[in-house]
């Protein structure tokens, strides 16, 4: 068996035998492709074995190469040039606004199951979340078994998904969800189950068969695996198995992806992990504010399909108070961020029920101008981040983060891109407050947030 690396090579011809029926094929990769792929996975074998739809290990019997006249190799250049455009795109218009459901991780970590999904399906159901927004399930790692079957593929740990994936789709569809899942970029995912390495157009095939919808992609165990290729393999693979997949890149922002991920996928992480506290910081994972410092300055990668990711909601998990739930749900709504729940939805308390489920506040986050909300002004302990709205309208967010109650005065004239008059809407009080021709004035505690809704006064 001969493989070979693109460099100098026109077109590569891929000879094969069908295991199955015995027959004999062969396939053409353009260089373009080839050279993609060969800088995403090193090596050219694995990605001919998976866009030939043939088995792993005998996969090319040999490969060839064509030296053909240059009017050849420019025609040739033309053909792969136009089915490139074909071929690297993302599924566009997948997320308008920012996508929203639950995910597994936060909460369970690796204690999940068939039970423990549906469980939850039926909650988001009965407590109105699913009305809210929250329409996609993520099921995070650890749901594989150790090692792929022995033709590659992908498959569920029969112990704790007996019905196998492609069951549990079908129950989350009918329920009216989207169905997510969980793969890693490297050779195994953070938690040491088969990653999607070398196996990219494979999976993607049977995450279209298993009915996918949603996938987040990690990025542990990557080796030396260049970060925008590889995910832009991917984009390709989920393009090429033809199921129309929001693409979540969890990359950790180690690489930027604000920069080139819009074109990849429909949202990506900015950030390590998120934790259950206020500002602690551990070595890979860190509190909501900490995460939101961090934010600083990359609002304007984000919009309409392309969202910068903040990480997962903690509301409701047990490290934080009431309030530091409430203020990071706020702020995360402020961000235009995704909106996936990370708690023990079928033990949520009414009060965190009714943060998670507030429509005026994820009306801020799923407004359809599609901004991400900056911070306007930093004083110690006190923030104002803002965010403009459709029809004019803004909103408006002051964060206590020192630690104590603070009395907060504001004359809205200090705000410089309000032009005109604004009614003032006190969104988690309830409660109309004037306009903007009065001072605002009110309570803080610590650790907490007034979040106000400003519409043009007629
Ligand atoms: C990484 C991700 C988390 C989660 C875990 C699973 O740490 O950033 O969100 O998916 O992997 O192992």
């Amino acid at each position: 068996m001969q493989y070979q690396r693109a460099a100098g090579v026109d077109v590569l011809v891929c000879r094969f035998i069908d295991e199955a029926t015995g027959g004999r094929g062969t396939e053409a990769f353009s260089l373009v492709q080839t050279l993609r792929l060969c800088v995403a996975l090193g090596n050219i074998r694995r990605y001919i074995q998976q866009r030939a739809r043939i088995p792993a290990p005998q996969a090319c019997s040999s490969i060839i190469t064509h030296r053909d006249t240059p009017m050849r190799q420019f025609a040739w250049l033309l053909l792969l040039l136009t089915s490139m455009s074909a071929f690297a795109q993302k599924f566009d218009g997948l997320a308008p606004t920012p996508p929203m459901g639950w995910n597994s991780w936060n909460t369970f970590a690796g204690n999940i199951n068939e039970q423990l999904i549906k469980g939850v399906a039926e909650v988001l159901v009965s407590s109105g979340m699913q009305k809210a927004g929250y329409t996609c399930i993520v099921i995070d790692d650890c749901w594989e078994a150790m090692a792929r079957d022995t033709m590659g593929n992908l498959i569920a740990d029969p112990a704790k998904f007996p019905g196998g994936m492609k069951a549990l789709g079908d129950y989350l569809h009918a329920k009216g969800f989207k169905f997510g899942i969980h793969n890693c970029a490297g050779t195994q995912t953070c938690a040491g189950f088969p990653g999607g390495r070398g196996h990219e157009f494979q999976d993607a095939r049977t995450y279209a068969s298993w009915g996918v919808d949603y996938l987040k992609y990690d990025w542990c165990n990557h080796g030396t695996a260049n970060a925008e290729e590889t995910y832009k393999t991917m984009r390709d693979a989920l393009h090429a198995a033809g199921r129309p997949v929001i693409f979540s890149l969890c990359e950790w922002g180690n690489n930027q992806p604000w920069l080139w991920a819009a074109k990849v996928g429909h949202l990506w992480r900015t950030t390590g992990d998120i934790r259950d506290c206020f500002d602690c910081q551990g070595v890979y994972d860190m509190g909501w504010k900490v995460i939101l410092d961090k934010q600083v300055g990359l609002e304007k990668y984000a919009g309409p399909d392309h969202w910068n990711d903040p990480d997962m909601l903690e509301v409701g998990n047990k490290g934080l108070s009431l309030g530091e739930s409430r203020a990071h749900f706020s702020l995360w709504c402020i961000l235009a961020a995704p909106l996936m729940a990370g708690n023990d939805v079928r033990n949520m308390s009414k009060e965190i029920r009714d943060i998670l489920t507030n429509s005026e506040v994820i009306a801020i986050d799923q407004d359809p101008l599609g901004k991400q909300g900056y911070r306007f002004i930093e004083n110690p302990g006190k923030e104002i981040w803002v965010k403009e709205l459709s029809n004019g309208g803004w909103a408006v967010c002051v964060l206590n983060g020192g630690d104590n109650r603070m009395e907060m005065h504001l004359n809205w004239n200090s705000l410089p891109f309000l032009k005109g008059t604004f009614r003032v809407r006190d969104i988690w009080n309830n409660k109309d407050l004037g306009t903007t021709k009065e001072e605002f004035v009110g309570q803080i505690p610590s650790h907490n947030a007034i979040l106000m809704r400003l519409a043009p006064a007629q």
